[in-house]
């Protein structure tokens, strides 16, 4: 079948797209007119579809909605000046669904079915992909269990799907956070590198628990001791330690996320030291009392790069300075920025025009 990729198109008759303003776009609140799907049973995939955006019906017993049984990806689509629209490392999310997709007994998506299901759902959607600075248009490929069966078992039949939705800013001011030394996102041996619906629901309560003291987000911490950095929040976390990169090496807890991977790879360009290792709780609050942390924050597809204003820690909170022009973060935003609305030129090859 997928050797002549047919998509099945439906074409709405009722845009929405007069209902964005593109000044004032909300995170994940509305979604572009169409969606593409296709279903996978009797251990192949179907025939896929681009439809229009809206509910549908799937069966109450699935074990997505039981179990948990549902995995998504989280990318970008950019606008350049010329008008031309680019997706940032696609094949990098494909290869995470697909690792995701074994973590949690379900099967592969294609390359073929991934890559034309965004561009063309992409290309029919193309009014939809902002140009104001610092937007873009988020991408939400994910998959999920439909067997309806309500035994603890791997389905036998899935539906992969992908809406698009133009967003702004995730975060709008710096961030304050707490490192958390009671609950925990993912211990060594779970699936905190895969991008599992279950991870973030989990997650929520801590959060929630830390958003009533002040806080924006967490710092997670290990799972046997609380000692050492995991995440910050839904992002991965970074410091700039006497103007070396210093970021939690990867592990079966963290999630190897596309923003983190880019962010060092350009750090290395610029001939920055980059260290991937063990950080903790200590290491870093030594640092700020030494004056020697310049910088904190945490990058992600969504949030890009989320700087840090306040950590806190065991009671009390600590001021973070204020990231200046010529900071760390700010010049890697604007070389994220500029290589994906082709301002910059893109030596590494990261875009993929649709
Ligand atoms: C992303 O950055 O894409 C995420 O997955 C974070 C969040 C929106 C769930």
């Amino acid at each position: 079948m997928l050797e002549t990729l047919t998509i099945r198109t439906q074409r709405t008759t009722a845009s929405r797209l007069q209902h964005l303003d593109p000044e004032h776009i909300e995170f994940g609140k509305i979604f572009s007119d169409h969606m593409f799907a296709v279903d996978y049973h009797d251990g192949e995939w179907q025939t896929p579809q681009i439809v229009p955006y809206g509910d549908m019906a799937v069966s109450p017993a699935n074990s997505a909605l039981h179990y948990g049984q549902a995995i998504f990806e989280g990318m970008k689509a950019y606008k350049n000046a010329d008008g031309h629209i680019a997706l940032f490392r696609p094949t990098d999310n494909l290869q995470r669904l697909n690792a995701s997709a074994e973590r949690m007994c379900m099967p592969p998506v294609p390359e073929e079915l991934f890559m034309q299901g965004l561009s063309q759902l992409i290309r029919l959607d193309a009014a939809w992909v902002p140009n104001t600075p610092g937007s873009a248009l988020y991408i939400r490929p994910f998959m999920f269990a439909t067997d309806g069966f309500i035994g603890v078992r791997p389905s036998e039949s899935y539906r992969f799907m992908i809406f698009t939705c133009p967003v702004g800013l995730y975060y709008n001011k710096p961030l304050r956070v707490r490192f958390e030394d009671k609950y925990v996102r993912s211990a060594e041996g779970g699936a905190g590198f895969a991008k599992n619906a279950g991870n973030y629901g989990a997650a929520m309560y801590p959060t929630k628990l830390a958003q009533q003291e002040g806080y924006n987000q967490l710092i997670w911490t290990d799972s046997s001791e609380h000692r050492y950095v995991e995440e910050s929040g839904t992002m991965n976390a970074i410091f700039i330690i006497d103007g070396k990169v210093v970021t939690p090496a990867l592990s079966t807890s963290i999630l190897d996320g596309i923003t983190r991977r880019s962010v060092l790879q350009l750090a290395r360009d610029w001939g920055l030291t980059v260290e991937e290792r063990k950080v903790s709780a200590t290491e870093i609050m030594a640092a700020q009392a030494a004056g020697t942390l310049q910088e904190a924050f945490g990058v992600g597809t969504a949030a890009t790069l989320a700087p840090i204003s306040v950590i806190g820690y065991q009671g009390h909170d600590y001021e973070l300075p204020t990231p200046g022009s010529d900071s760390f973060s700010q010049r890697m935003s604007a070389a994220l920025s500029d290589i994906r609305t082709g301002a910059a030129p893109d030596s590494h090859g990261w875009m993929v025009e649709i």
